[in-house]
C-alpha cells in the first residue's frame, strides 16, 4: 500500500493514528505541567514566506491561539501563558502595533462565550494603562466576564517585560516597607512572589518557544527559574495541537531535580 508522507513521518495510518481521546487518556497518565508559558514567535516570517504582509501572520496567529488554549483546558493545565505584545513591540510599524491592539477585541467577540463555556479565568499581565483605550476595555470586560471561572487560567501578557514587572514589584515592597504595612525583615521569595503580576500562579513548569530563536526575550525572567524549555523550529501560525502534546510528552520525559542530586 502507498503510504503518504505524513503516514511515513508519524508511523501511523489512518486507522492506527490514536484518537484525540487516547492522546489526551494517555499523556494524563505522566506529570501535567501546572503551568506553560510560551512565547509565540515567528508570524511575521511566517506571512513573509507566503508574501503576505506581516499582519496576515498575526490573524492566522489567533487561530493557534485558540487551538492552544483549547488544548491546554483539555489537559487539565491551570495556567496557561501567552507572550501576545510586549514592552519592546511598540518599535514595531505604527499599522502593525494597531493590528495587534485590536487582537484582544478580535478574541472577545470570537472566543468569549466558548471561554466562560470552558471555565476559563481570563488574566493580563503587563502595564494595562499604556495601551489604547479600546484595548483596556476589552481585557477588562474579558477579566470581569470570567473572574468567578474556576478552570484553566488564561494570561494574555500584553505591554508585558519582565524587567518592568520585577521593577514594579520593587516599588511596590518598598511602598508597603515605608508605610509600615511590612517589614523589612519579612521579604523574602514569597513576598517578590505576591507583587508579581503572576501572583497567586504557580511558576512556569514548562516555556515553549516557536520559531526557531533560543532565547528568552524578557519573558517571566523571575517565575522561570525552574522551568523547563521546550523549542521547536515551527512558526506560531503552523505551531498546533499536536506538536503541543508533543512538548508535554518532553516534559514528561525531562528529570526535574531542582539543584538536588
Ligand atoms: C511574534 O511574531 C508575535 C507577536 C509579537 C504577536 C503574537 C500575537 C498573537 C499570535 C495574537 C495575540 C492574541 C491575543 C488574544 C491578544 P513576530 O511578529 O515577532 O514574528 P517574526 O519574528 O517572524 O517577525
Amino acid at each position: 500500500m502507498i503510504q503518504t508522507l505524513k503516514q511515513w513521518l508519524t508511523g501511523y495510518t489512518e486507522d492506527t493514528k490514536p484518537k484525540d481521546e487516547d492522546r489526551l487518556h494517555a499523556l494524563k497518565k505522566g506529570p501535567i505541567p501546572r503551568h506553560v508559558a510560551v512565547i509565540m514567535d515567528g508570524n511575521g516570517r511566517w506571512a513573509k514566506k507566503r508574501g503576505l504582509p506581516r499582519i496576515a501572520g498575526h490573524r492566522e496567529g489567533m487561530k493557534t491561539v485558540r487551538e492552544i488554549v483549547r488544548a491546554a483546558d483539555d489537559l487539565g493545565i491551570q495556567s496557561l501563558t501567552l507572550y501576545s505584545f510586549s514592552t519592546e513591540n511598540w518599535k514595531r510599524p505604527k499599522e502593525e502595533v494597531e493590528y495587534l491592539m485590536k487582537l484582544p477585541e478580535e478574541f472577545l467577540k470570537t472566543d468569549l462565550e466558548d471561554l466562560k463555556r470552558r471555565n476559563v479565568r481570563v488574566k493580563m499581565l503587563g502595564q494595562e494603562e499604556d495601551l489604547p483605550p479600546h484595548t483596556q476595555r476589552a481585557m477588562r470586560t474579558f477579566q470581569e466576564e470570567t473572574k468567578e471561572n474556576t478552570g484553566l487560567t488564561l494570561n494574555l501578557a500584553l505591554n508585558y517585560g519582565s524587567r518592568t514587572e520585577i521593577v514594579m514589584a520593587l516599588k511596590r515592597i518598598i511602598e508597603d516597607v515605608e508605610t509600615g504595612k511590612m517589614d523589612k525583615d519579612e521579604v523574602d521569595e514569597q513576598t517578590v512572589d505576591r507583587y508579581l503580576y503572576t501572583a497567586g500562579q504557580p511558576d512556569p513548569d514548562l516555556i515553549i518557544r516557536t520559531s526557531g530563536e533560543i532565547r528568552i526575550s524578557n519573558f517571566m525572567l523571575w517565575q522561570l527559574a525552574y522551568s523547563e524549555l521546550w523549542f521547536t523550529e515551527v512558526a506560531w501560525p503552523d505551531f498546533n495541537r499536536e506538536l503541543f502534546y508533543q512538548a508535554i510528552m518532553d516534559y514528561q520525559q525531562r528529570s526535574r531535580r531542582y539543584g538536588a542530586v
